[in-house]
């Protein structure tokens, strides 16, 4: 069997994720991170590679043989990363900077639900703050205020009141969000459950990952700022086999189909944030990469080989190619340093890893570390996923807590009911 070198751009929990099942592939080479953090270079090669010159991550490539580049986080896709690997022949993992729009632009994406009669909120496109606020007026509370732009999945206000909506506007163009409100996006506010829906797609053929379900706010009981998301579980409960077949059929074949007829294939994963409403799903937003802590669920319960997948989506190939998953659920509690998600404490030294992931079914994922002289510093807002697989989601969440437990690291926290919703059901 020949081997693969394999290049992973990214240095968080996912990239951590990733780089631990690529692992596992019998086929796998050598396999390189860049940047990486001091969890990843337990079971893969990290580098100082400036991600954002795609000349040096070319050269990387040919000095190291690397024939499959990774890409984790979607900055380096709207900036064309895929496009300009692609052109020197270098097989990548992720859509073009044209395909990436869908999560680059939300109004291009909001045009093309309209276009492909995509179930998704009503909405208006604004350039000035007198027009949104007319629109706002005539539509009432509760209404959502969106960036157009890429704003590091912040840019939303949720707005109960009319007043709450008029100064979102204000804030916006005023540069609250930077560059990326230039225009805003007012949105029909949907009610319903949230779910975060997968898939792989080389363009053509649509092979359906996993469902998972990610818990935004801060402090328990879903209290408290947004967050890039303090813990997930897989599956999604809400979720049922009949409402993964209707958001494929509504919402991710026609996106696909859609992008592919307008001359923008998109190859990739595809991360479909949803709303169930009582009418059936609809489409929040995309993103064009695995979600974080969402991507270290999905690798916990993947049975099949990563990086045969990743290859099939680059190469046209995933017609063919089989995914199996692992029927226990598994779920992750995101450990963040204290101060999070504003300004957290950086520096902090964690004790008691070896310990954490020595509990049955565990693994702990590092999102946000650095290693000196044999011992781990917390260097991030998030910085550790501790994620656990079990029979139930009860065991898979007491595994966790108890991995959480061994933990020896006072200035950090977690919330304490990851999967509560889950549990509720049961
Ligand atoms: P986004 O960055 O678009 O994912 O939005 C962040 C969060 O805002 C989502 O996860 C939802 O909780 C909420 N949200 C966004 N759009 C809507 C909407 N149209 N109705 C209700 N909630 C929304
Ligand atoms: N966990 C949400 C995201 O990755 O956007």
């Amino acid at each position: 069997m020949t081997t693969m070198n394999v290049l992973v751009i990214g240095s968080g929990g996912r990239e951590h994720a990733l780089c631990w099942k690529l692992a596992q592939s019998p086929r796998i080479g050598a396999l390189h991170c860049a940047p990486g953090n001091a969890g990843i270079a337990q079971v893969a090669t990290c580098q100082a590679l400036a991600v954002g010159n795609h000349d040096d991550v070319i050269a990387f490539c040919r000095d190291h043989a690397i024939a499959l580049v990774v890409v984790g986080p979607e900055q380096p896709l709207v900036d064309g990363l895929a496009d300009a690997l692609r052109a020197a022949g270098i097989r990548c993992f992720g859509p073009s900077a044209a395909a990436a729009q869908l999560v680059g632009s939300k109004g291009f994406t909001k045009d093309l639900c309209a276009r492909h009669d995509i179930p998704t909120a009503a909405y208006g496109r604004f350039s000035n703050a007198a027009a949104a606020k007319d629109y706002i007026r005539a539509q009432g509370a509760p209404i959502v205020v969106k960036a157009d732009g890429l704003a590091a999945g912040k840019g939303v206000v949720v707005a109960m009141t009319l007043d709450e909506a008029l100064a979102a506007v204000d804030m916006i163009f005023g540069g609250g969000f930077g560059a990326a409100g230039a225009e805003v996006v007012v949105e029909e506010f949907l009610d319903g459950e949230e779910a975060s829906f997968f898939v792989l797609t080389d363009g053509t053929a649509i092979v359906p990952l996993a469902t998972a379900q990610d818990h935004k706010r801060v402090g328990d009981g879903d209290t408290g700022p947004n967050t890039g998301g303090m813990g997930a579980y897989s599956p999604a409960p809400v979720m049922t086999e009949a409402m993964v077949a209707r958001a494929l059929a509504e919402i991710v074949e026609p996106t696909v189909r859609g992008m592919a007829a307008e001359g923008m294939p998109y190859t990739g994963v595809l991360y479909a944030g949803l709303m169930i409403t009582a009418r059936g799903p609809k489409l929040i937003e995309y993103n064009c990469r695995f979600g974080d802590p969402e991507c270290q669920v999905l690798m916990m319960r993947l049975a099949s080989d990563l990086l045969d997948l990743l290859v099939a989506a680059c190469d046209g190939t995933l017609a063919q190619a089989p995914v199996a998953w692992n029927p226990e659920p598994a779920l992750t509690v995101v450990m963040a340093a204290r101060g999070y998600p504003g300004e957290p404490l950086k520096g902090t030294e964690i004790r008691g890893l070896d310990a954490a992931g020595a509990v049955d079914g565990v693994v702990v994922f590092h999102a946000g570390t650095t290693a000196k002289d044999g011992r781990v510093y917390a260097n991030g807002g998030r910085v550790l996923n501790v994620t656990a697989h079990g029979a139930t989601v009860e065991e898979a969440r007491t595994r966790a807590y108890a991995a959480v437990d061994r933990l020896d690291w006072p200035d950090g926290f977690c919330r304490r009911d990851i999967a509560w919703r889950a549990l509720a059901r049961d």
